[in-house]
């Protein structure tokens, strides 16, 4: 018989990135994240939603390890991690290509890789064309597809997102979902995906975890089973509606 081990996974699956074993998050007599289990493996996109306030970018800012948790642990199994955040924080006086070479130059990456991953990343957000473009001339939902760029130059194993598209209008969010579909396609990372629409979450995920009112903890998961590459127009399916129509039961519980 093999040697038990703490670990709660189940390693006859796709390698794990991240695993969280009863992890919480205090700050100072506000409990902001109720301790929480959760494993993110390569190939699952994983969607958090839940009501404001909840605890959902204190979960990707320790999934990040931009902060520590007050009990429990988080096994990382890469080092590798993109964060792209709501609001798109270009630079206004660099170009969009200076801007998606950031993280590359700042990791030390060589000047010609750097100018490769570059080029390869504009491609795939479709920025080819506005390489020299300053921030400032740039649509929202441009200035957004110029943040996942500069992120995805580092390839990361681990992808996290806080509500990138919470802010743009719903056909530049139904573009920018295939986008990232694309991207997540092309990459195979894992990906965590915060967002407040229920419609989202289900286009874009291989599973959907609700989270409660504050202290948040995670009270429903649910399986996505649609097939890759979707379509927008799933999202005017029955089966969809169904799934959506779950989600929002759950989160209305939760709320
Ligand atoms: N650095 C911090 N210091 C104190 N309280 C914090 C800090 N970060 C988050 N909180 C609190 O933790 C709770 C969860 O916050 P957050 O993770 O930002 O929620 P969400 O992203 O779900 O809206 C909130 O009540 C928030 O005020
Ligand atoms: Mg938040």
């Amino acid at each position: 018989m093999p040697a038990t081990t703490a670990t709660t996974v189940d390693e006859t699956k796709a390698p794990y990135l991240l695993d969280f074993r009863g992890v919480g998050r205090r700050f100072g007599g506000t409990e902001a994240l109720a301790p929480c289990d959760l494993t993110v493996r390569r190939g699952e996109m994983v969607s958090l939603i839940g009501p404001s306030g909840c605890g959902k970018s204190t979960l990707l800012r320790l999934s990040s390890r931009l902060d520590q948790p007050s009990s429990g642990e988080i096994d990382f199994r890469t080092d590798s991690v993109g964060y792209v955040f709501q609001d798109a924080t270009l630079m206004p006086w660099r170009s969009v290509r200076r801007n998606v070479a950031l993280l590359a130059e700042l990791a030390g990456t060589s000047r010609a890789a750097t100018t490769e991953a570059v080029d390869a990343a504009l491609a795939t957000v479709g920025l080819t064309d506005f390489a020299d473009h300053l921030p400032r001339q740039l649509s929202g939902g441009m200035k957004m597809r110029a943040s996942l760029a500069r992120s995805l130059v580092l390839r990361p194993e681990v992808f996290l997102f806080d509500e990138p598209f919470g802010a743009l209008d719903e056909i530049t969010r139904g573009r920018l979902n295939l986008v990232l579909m694309d991207l997540f396609l092309e990459h195979r990372f894992a990906g965590l995906f915060v967002t407040h629409s229920v419609e989202e979450a289900v286009f874009l995920s291989t599973r959907v975890l609700v989270m409660s009112a504050r202290p948040g903890r995670i009270v429903e998961e649910i399986e996505v089973p649609f097939a890759f590459p979707r379509s927008l127009d799933l999202r005017y399916t029955p089966a969809f509606a169904e799934l959506a129509g779950r989600v929002a039961k759950a989160l209305e519980a939760a709320s």
